[in-house]
């Protein structure tokens, strides 16, 4: 449904149960999402390994549900690997599915939930609004900070052929229950909680200066962007600290109503091509990124960004745009993001195609506060090729 253009909507989760040890409570907090008899467990293997994927196992079957697990979802899943899970699956029989782990897990949740329910291949589902019916009733479990895809509508596919990562977009992929705990990201590697919080922060800044932000989007963008601001150094040099993980993952849920409300950008649009042809992970390929565009978009949000700096508690002199950029600049030192895209394969002869990719991703595109031209693209490409 299109909206006239001074209007905007909101949608998330109806019921979001957080904080430390919050995953004892799955079993509680379900019987307000209604009453199933056998469940389908989506888990990251990681949450198999230290337990998480039996504690929820253990919960449902004291609800007297019986449980089926599923541990070997591929990361930044494919339309083929989507295809074949559900062709494995389609002998069992599950009104709940439970999925535990990062974005790439729970977006997997998501399309198994609506593909079980809808006569259609995943591919056909691709875009906005093209998922008909309600998919089985999903529960959803974060264990990265991260892509804030549980409270989001949309699940991302890798299309190898295409060379690139498309969204499905539908209120049918939003879950029925979220459950919000940071114990589960204590023992996410450095590597991935820098990636992944730099996804997050990006969902963030991207909804607060497209041309969809509006009042709801800016309210938890804003706040976003404090929460992870204040964390993601310390999160990466302190992955022990609960506390700092608690504020990632509420910060990276915020970032996911923000995106919902609102909508990401050029970032996002480049990063798909970097994903869907060189296999970089999402997060690393938007850390890469998101200096480089938003010194272009910069001329265009100059105030928004002020508010940004505010946000981010820059002091006096750096609350401005050049403050936030220079600061997530340090960032990407701080956390070891890479800065060569060569270290992927990509060379500079990749660079026209991979702007081509990128310009076709309209819906995000078109988000963008300045207009992006084919050689805007490819110059933004070839800054990560120094
Ligand atoms: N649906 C949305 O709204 C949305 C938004 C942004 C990105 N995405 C998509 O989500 C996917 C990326 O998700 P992601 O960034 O969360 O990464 P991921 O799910 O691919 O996981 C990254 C790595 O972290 C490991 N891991 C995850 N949680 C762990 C934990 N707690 N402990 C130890 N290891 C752990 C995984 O095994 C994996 O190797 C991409 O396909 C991206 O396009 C979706
Ligand atoms: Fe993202």
């Amino acid at each position: 449904m299109t909206l006239s253009p001074n209007l905007y909507r909101f949608q998330t989760a109806p019921q979001i149960v957080a904080g430390p040890g919050s995953l004892g409570q799955l079993g509680a907090h379900l019987d307000l999402a209604g009453s199933f008899r056998s469940a389908l467990v989506v888990a990251q293997r990681s949450m198999v390994r230290q337990g998480f994927a039996d504690e929820v196992v253990r919960q449902l079957e004291q609800k007297e549900i019986s449980c089926s697990i599923i541990q070997d979802v591929m990361p930044e899943p494919t339309a083929g690997h989507i295809r074949e899970l559900c062709a494995r699956l389609s002998e069992e029989s599950f009104d709940l599915i439970v999925g535990i782990g990062g974005g790439s897990v729970l977006d997997v949740t998501k399309l198994i939930s609506v593909l079980r329910t809808n006569d259609r291949q995943v591919e056909e589902m691709l875009g906005i609004d093209n998922v008909e019916r309600p998919g089985i009733p999903a529960v959803l479990i974060p264990s990265t900070a991260g892509t804030g895809s549980e409270v989001t509508p949309n699940a991302i596919v890798t299309l190898p052929e295409e060379e690139l990562k498309i969204g499905v977009v539908s209120r049918h992929l939003l879950p029925r229950l979220v459950v919000l705990d940071p114990c589960l990201t204590m023992e996410l590697p450095q590597a991935h909680t820098a990636a992944t919080g730099m996804d997050a922060f990006t969902h963030a800044i991207e909804s607060y200066i497209s041309v969809k932000a509006n009042p709801i989007s800016d309210m938890f963008a804003l706040e976003s962007i404090r929460l992870i601001s204040r964390n993601i150094v310390q999160v990466y040099r302190e992955g022990s600290d609960l506390a700092a993980r608690e504020q990632m993952l509420l910060g990276s849920m915020y970032g996911g109503m923000a995106l919902t409300g609102s909508g990401t950008a050029a970032v996002h649009a480049l990063a798909y091509p970097l994903g869907g042809k060189f296999n970089i992970p999402h997060g690393v390929a938007n850390s890469m990124l998101l200096p480089h565009v938003m010194e272009f978009n910069e001329s265009a949000v100059r105030g928004r960004l002020k508010r940004v700096a505010v946000a981010m508690g820059l002091g006096g002199s750096l609350q401005n745009a050049e403050g936030v950029i220079q600061k997530i600049k340090e960032w990407t030192v701080a956390l070891d993001i890479p800065q060569d895209l060569r270290v992927f394969g990509v060379e500079g002869r990749n660079v026209p195609a991979l702007a081509q990719a990128a310009l076709k991703v309209t819906r995000l595109m078109q988000n963008n506060p300045k207009p992006m031209a084919a050689g805007d693209v490819e110059a933004v490409y070839r800054k990560l090729l120094p």
